[in-house]
């Protein structure tokens, strides 16, 4: 399974992210992650990528490409992976095509999440994550069991430096103007299966699933 997963910030690519790749025991590659690992490494990559992580903007297609090329040729790409927060615009996408091609494979599906708005500032602002193994948590919606405290390895949790509601705000109107257009690319490749996520975590890994299961079982079929 080569998978992508697409959405706005906050409506819970990362969430779902973690529990799809568990079950089809392929890789989860976020380039957020990656981007904010290089960012605590201080490395060249980082340095310039903070500039924008910190506003909300995004950080150039030439330093992502490389980044996800390099990624998605490793070994434990073999039998697929899950990519979370790339592409986000239509230049690193038709770069990925290439890459795809390349290396003569294609994308399998890719799940669109959407949800309101306000939904989606009410779970980037309260969420909070562990300082030690990253666990993501929410002070509404999936409190640790003691404030501030991850339940996994006892670390202090942190709210990250982009989730306050004027930088969320930004990462909304940049999704609007330069990643939403990619629904209608994938779309168009008829490979996009769309997941109401306004609903619960688990509710919504389900229908993820079955959406998957369906098409691959009728894919197999014809
Ligand atoms: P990135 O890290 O990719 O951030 P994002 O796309 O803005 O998405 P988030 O990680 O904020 O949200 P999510 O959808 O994963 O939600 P989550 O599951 O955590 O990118 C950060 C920055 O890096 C970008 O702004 C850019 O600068 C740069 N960057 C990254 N990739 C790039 C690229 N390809 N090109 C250029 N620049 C790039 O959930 C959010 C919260 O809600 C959590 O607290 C969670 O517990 C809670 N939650 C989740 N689901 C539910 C639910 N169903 N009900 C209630 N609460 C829920």
């Amino acid at each position: 399974m080569r998978l992508l997963i697409l959405g706005p910030p906050g409506v819970g690519k990362g969430t779902q992210a973690v529990k799809i790749s568990k079950v089809f025991k392929i890789p989860h590659i976020s380039t957020g992650d990656i981007l904010r690992e290089a960012v605590k490494n201080k490395t060249e990559v980082g340095i310039k990528a903070n500039e924008y992580m910190g506003k909300g903007e995004l950080v150039p297609d030439s330093v992502v490409i490389e980044l996800i090329k390099d990624r998605i040729k490793n070994k434990d790409c073999q039998n697929g992976y899950l990519l979370d927060g790339f592409p986000r615009t239509l230049g690193q996408a038709k770069a990925l095509d290439t890459v795809l091609s390349e290396l003569n494979t294609r994308l399998d599906k890719v799940i669109q999440l959407y949800a309101d708005e306000d939904e989606i500032v009410i779970r980037l602002t309260g969420r909070r994550l562990c300082n030690n193994c990253g666990r993501n948590y929410h002070v509404k919606y999936l409190a640790p069991k003691k404030e501030s405290v991850c339940d996994d390895c006892g670390a202090t949790l942190s709210q990250r430096e982009d989730d306050t509601e004027k930088i969320v705000r930004n990462r909304l109107q940049v999704y609007d103007k330069k990643t939403k257009d990619l629904i209608d690319y994938y779309k168009e490749k008829n490979i996009l299966v769309s997941v109401d996520a306004g609903r619960q975590i688990d509710t919504i890994a389900n229908e993820i699933l079955k959406k998957l299961n369906n098409i691959s079982l009728c894919s197999g079929q014809s």
